[in-house]
């Protein structure tokens, strides 16, 4: 192709882009697909500097602005930054600045901080008060957003006395990690589309038509640049002015740095692509900027953007792929989980040839389809997803998957259950289900048998040497030694390693039994409280119920676990093989405040069945008996309480205390100071 008709394509391309991405808040390709194609049309450019427009989007930031915001034009420009891709890229820059300031590399100094992947903002302020708040726009003019930022809670609506008279401060507005993954499960919920990413997130709560649907979004802002117009500020460096920032109450990145010396400041950016997860919002890059306000005078502007800072990007977490086909797997719960098989690509520096689509609505909402190219995602630790396709015109698209009404595994039923988002396998005997089982039971959160990982259990249950977890325990040594790749030094060493994890405290083995909803927590609380899994079998509903963290979900569902017949013959064999099922040091749980106190309860408690009230009192080491005499500590009295039981405390004297003084007894064993 001639690189005129290249040019012109990438032209006509990257306004589609910047509209969907700027005005309409959802992109279509990722950054690195985006800039990859902003560095190709500079680069033709450049090599044919005849065909460069004024209007090409290499030339332009951002985009127009729409028409549902009033606009407002920027006092002074809000320029985008020049992208470099690496250190090297990087050095090259701060080397062309040296070199025009006349100063030696180790001199300089630099502003080193996180590049927020957030939407710009500029907030205005006169005498001292918020007046106006615009996004960037086409850098020159942007939209009136005042009345969605002043529902933003970290920004000041007033600046100290002695602020001067008319300054923007400008800076991002982004979500948090954890916000943004709040918002996006609750949008999962109301089966909306998930947003693309914390910036679309940020950008489409901010620019929405009605305050009050950004003040529900937790926005946030972070500064980094201040403009005083009216020019009162003796000021000569950034640092000095991003700290007046934050006296002034304006958030500033933790992480920011100053650094002198080329060498020092590239250290520091390296140190913003390692740990780039352990912030809490999401950066696409590192922002460098030289200190001095006198030396960035010097150095100026290009049309687009400052000579005294860069944007380092760093490597995309986004990349596009094909894909070959949808799947579903079988979990230990039997749920079945839709799930991507692609073109292996590399994201953030591993390859990603599977990716979950988490339920058979997430497939529908993101509509992918096989054949189609999709954007994948991975950031951090978390299991790459899929964020959706790319919509090609004119490209003929397959059917929208279905999901399979058969289980892959064993062929039984899939159901999905009236308001639920999840598809189960309801064949207890599912084999994928007893392998996931096993192996979750010999987890390093759960039994942690070392040596027993995921192919060694299916080895094991292919060659029919265990159908369930109980089964684990009785396996000898000769019996494996045979296996493919076992040997008899390391089937002694696993048999060795499953004897030992039968010591495992009961809070362990409660995990690993994969009890629906009881999770380390609940099974810690439930192992304090009963000491013994025999205690906790006979545990009544109301008894499980009125414990700490224990709710009436996860009640139910023990209460069902520990009463299933299947459960009853697993939970016997794994006794009878030496599994000891206990927890030691349970006496450090639940404090025994009643030791010894009987305390009888008559009405209604607030928050509690009558049964739940006298389990409080049980399991704290009290008695709770159905009449009142001579020895009762205390009469606690509900609402509407039984007119014997007062009467005889009366006689007798018995205290008699007031349900909303209740939860106080449970605590403290003693009765309240005015009885
Ligand atoms: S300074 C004149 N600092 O990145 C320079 N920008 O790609 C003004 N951004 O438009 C920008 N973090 O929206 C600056 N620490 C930071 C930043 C930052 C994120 C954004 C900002 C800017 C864009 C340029």
């Amino acid at each position: 192709m001639k690189p005129a008709h290249r040019i012109a394509e990438l032209r006509e391309l990257l306004a589609r882009h910047n509209e969907a991405y700027f005005t309409n808040d959802s992109p279509l390709v990722p950054d690195a697909d985006y800039d990859a194609l902003v560095r190709e049309l500079k680069e033709l450019e450049s090599a044919n500097p005849e065909h460069v427009a004024v209007d090409s989007p290499s030339q332009l930031v951002g985009a127009p602005v729409s028409n549902v915001f009033k606009p407002v034009t920027h006092a002074e420009p809000m320029l985008s930054l020049d992208n470099v891709f690496d250190s090297e890229e990087l050095v090259a820059w701060a080397e062309r600045a040296c070199k025009g300031l006349s100063v030696q590399a180790t001199d300089l100094r630099f502003a080193v901080e996180p590049k927020i992947d957030g939407l710009a903002l500029s907030i205005r302020y006169e005498d001292g008060a918020l007046v106006q708040a615009a996004t960037r726009g086409d850098g020159r003019e942007g939209e009136d957003v005042t009345d969605n930022v002043r529902t933003i809670a970290n920004i000041p609506k007033v600046l100290p006395a002695g602020a001067p008279s008319l300054v923007e401060v400008r800076g991002e507005v982004f979500l948090a990690k954890s916000d943004f993954a709040e918002l996006n499960s609750r949008q999962r919920e109301l089966g909306q589309k998930e947003f693309a990413n914390p910036r679309n997130a940020a950008a489409g709560s901010l620019r929405q038509k009605d305050p009050a649907v950004s003040a529900e979004r937790p926005l946030s802002f972070l500064c980094y640049q201040l403009v005083d117009l009216s020019n009162s500020l003796k000021l000569d460096s950034y640092v000095a002015q991003i700290d007046l920032l934050a006296s002034w109450g304006f958030l500033t990145a933790g992480e920011k740095s100053s650094e002198t010396g080329v060498t020092a400041m590239v250290e520091r950016s390296n140190w913003f692509e390692a740990h780039r997860h352990d912030l809490t919002y999401e950066i696409d890059g590192v922002v460098i900027k030289i200190d001095s306000l006198a030396q960035r005078e010097q150095l100026g502007f290009t049309s687009r953007a400052p000579r005294w800072a860069i944007a380092r990007k760093l490597p995309p977490e986004e990349r596009t792929t094909k894909l070959l086909a949808i799947e579903v797997s079988i979990g230990r719960t039997g749920r079945a989980t839709p799930y991507a098989v692609l073109e292996p690509v590399l994201v953030a520096g591993s390859t990603v040839s599977m990716a979950t689509l988490h339920n058979e609505d997430q497939v529908a909402v993101k509509d992918v389809r096989v054949g189609d190219t999709v954007i994948v995602r991975k950031a951090g630790d978390v299991i790459p997803e899929v964020v959706g396709a790319i919509e090609v015109e004119g490209k003929k698209r397959s059917a929208p998957w279905k999901f399979p009404k058969k289980c892959p595994e064993c062929s039984g039923a899939l159901e999905r259950s009236g308001d639920e988002s999840d598809t189960y396998c309801v064949n207890p005997a599912c084999p994928a289900q007893q392998l996931q089982k096993i192996i979750h039971f010999a987890s390093r959160g759960a039994m942690d048998i070392e040596g027993l990982g995921d192919q060694r259990v299916s080895q094991l249950l292919t060659e029919g040497l265990i159908s369930d977890v109980a089964d684990l325990f009785s396996l000898k040594a000769e019996s494996i030694a045979a296996l493919e790749g076992m040997g008899e030094l390391s089937a002694t060493s696993l048999v060795g390693n499953i004897q030992a994890a039968k010591d495992q405290p009961l809070s362990k083995v409660l995990v690993g039994l994969g009890i629906r909803h009881v999770g380390p927590v609940a099974a810690r609380e439930l192992a304090k409280a009963f000491g013994d899994y025999r205690a906790l079998v006979k545990a009544p509903l109301e008894l499980l119920e009125a414990l700490p963290g224990v709710g009436p979900v996860i009640a139910e569902s023990v209460f069902d676990f520990t009463r299933d017949p299947e459960s009853v013959i697993r939970m016997e064999k794994m006794l009878a093989a030496g599994v000891k099922l206990v927890e030691p040091n349970a006496s450090e749980g639940i404090e025994q405040t009643l030791t010894g106190k009987a305390v009888v309860v008559t009405g209604s408690v607030e928050g509690y069945t009558r049964e739940g009230a006298e389990a409080a009192i049980v399991v704290r080491g009290g008695t709770s008996p159905g009449s009142v005499s001579k020895k009762t500590f205390c009469v606690v009295v509900g609402e509407a309480p039984g007119a014997s039981k007062v009467t005889k405390a009366e006689e007798l004297g018995i205290p008699m205390v007031p349900a909303g003084d209740f939860e106080q007894l449970l605590a403290t064993g003693t009765l309240p100071s005015n009885l």
